[in-house]
């Protein structure tokens, strides 16, 4: 029988368990507590240890067992699985190959893709359409970064914001065709290379970020997107339950829930804790509103995300 649509079985996260706070972060570079928390709402942030081997493997996999124990599938049971990163901890083999034989699975379809901030987003897509397709009947989705080694720690316009951390979610199609990935949206401009970007082969690899540039396209571009998706499945803004925008900083969240007027208690902002995680900030904040108890059944919940790319993507998913 074919699928009209995936449904999320389960989300999990981990980040390591070194926190770099503000404070710490003045005796580094040229910055205050005040400063980064009035501009980006961030208090602290979760950094892997420098010293340690493998750091999105191993986290990663971590993340991949328990949200395979929260959905009772086996690992051998996983077909297909998909990791969106810019920060590996190879170019190859990829990610997902690594987790997906650590954590037990047989042979499965795996691979990473590059999307940056807009990679947990474009895995469901990916997820749904190979579920809808035949392709694949259990799909494992990582979102997953360690931005604390491709950050320059002498630049406080990216080093206060960039942080570590995975989110995992496994997907298999839905039975009710009300339930699921009920719609999604995605786009790319390339034009906007230069604003975000981490090169390859230079001398020095670090990320750079004209941050007001991004600033200003992210409020309008996420906002722009998760409407296109809301008239796709024929639903409004006033449907949604709850609101997971990406954790890039909360100056950005508050205004595209603004811009889309939904109201603060239905949005999920934790970048305060965690920083920006880039792939993982949405798994992340959508893993602790899910323990809180703010996703449950029926509820109908808001993904978008922006990333360098420029990436942008949105996803409706009712519970
Ligand atoms: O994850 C997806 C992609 N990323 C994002 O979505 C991030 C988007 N951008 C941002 O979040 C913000 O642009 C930042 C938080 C990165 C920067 O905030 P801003 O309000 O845009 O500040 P700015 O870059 O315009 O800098 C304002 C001033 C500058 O000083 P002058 O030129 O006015 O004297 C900066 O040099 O603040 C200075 N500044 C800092 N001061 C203290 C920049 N970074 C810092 C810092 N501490 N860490």
């Amino acid at each position: 029988m074919g699928f009209k649509q995936a449904k999320i079985l389960s989300v999990s996260s981990v980040v390591p368990d070194n926190v770099l706070t503000n404070h710490d972060l003045e005796k580094m570079v040229d910055t205050s507590d005040e400063w980064i928390t009035k501009r980006t709402g961030i208090k602290q942030r979760h950094i892997a240890p420098k010293e340690m081997k493998d750091p999105l493997i191993e986290y990663g996999s971590k993340a991949v067992v328990q949200a395979l124990e929260k959905a009772g599938v086996k690992p051998d049971e996983v077909d297909t699985i998909v990791c969106g990163t810019i920060s590996p901890d190879y170019f190859f083999p990829s990610t997902a190959c690594s987790i997906a034989t650590k954590v037990g699975c047989n042979r499965p379809f795996a691979f990473d893709y590059t999307s940056a901030c807009s990679g947990f987003i474009y895995g469901l897509i990916l997820a749904n359409s190979f579920i809808v397709s035949g392709q694949s009947k259990t799909v494992v989705v990582v979102g997953g970064e360690i931005l604390s080694r491709c950050v320059d720690w002498e630049d406080r316009g990216t080093c206060i914001i960039f942080a570590d951390g995975v989110g995992a979610a496994v997907l298999q199609g839905s039975d009710d065709p009300n339930k699921g990935i009920l719609a999604t949206d995605a786009n790319t401009d390339g034009s906007f290379k230069d604003i975000l970007y981490l090169t390859a082969w230079e001398e020095k690899n670090t990320i750079v970020m004209k941050g007001k540039e991004v600033f200003k396209h992210a409020i309008s571009l996420m906002a722009n997107t998760t409407r296109t998706s809301l008239e796709k499945c024929g639903l409004t803004v006033d449907d949604v339950d709850l609101f997971i925008p990406h954790q890039a900083n909360v100056r950005i969240i508050n205004a595209v829930a603004s811009n889309l007027k939904i109201p603060m208690e239905k949005l999920v902002s934790n970048v305060d804790r965690f920083g920006n995680t880039s792939s993982a900030s949405i798994p992340i904040a959508m893993d602790e509103a899910w323990q809180e108890g703010r996703i449950k059944e029926g509820s109908v919940v808001a993904l978008t995300a922006l990333g360098g790319g420029i990436t942008i993507g949105s996803a409706i998913v009712r519970f």
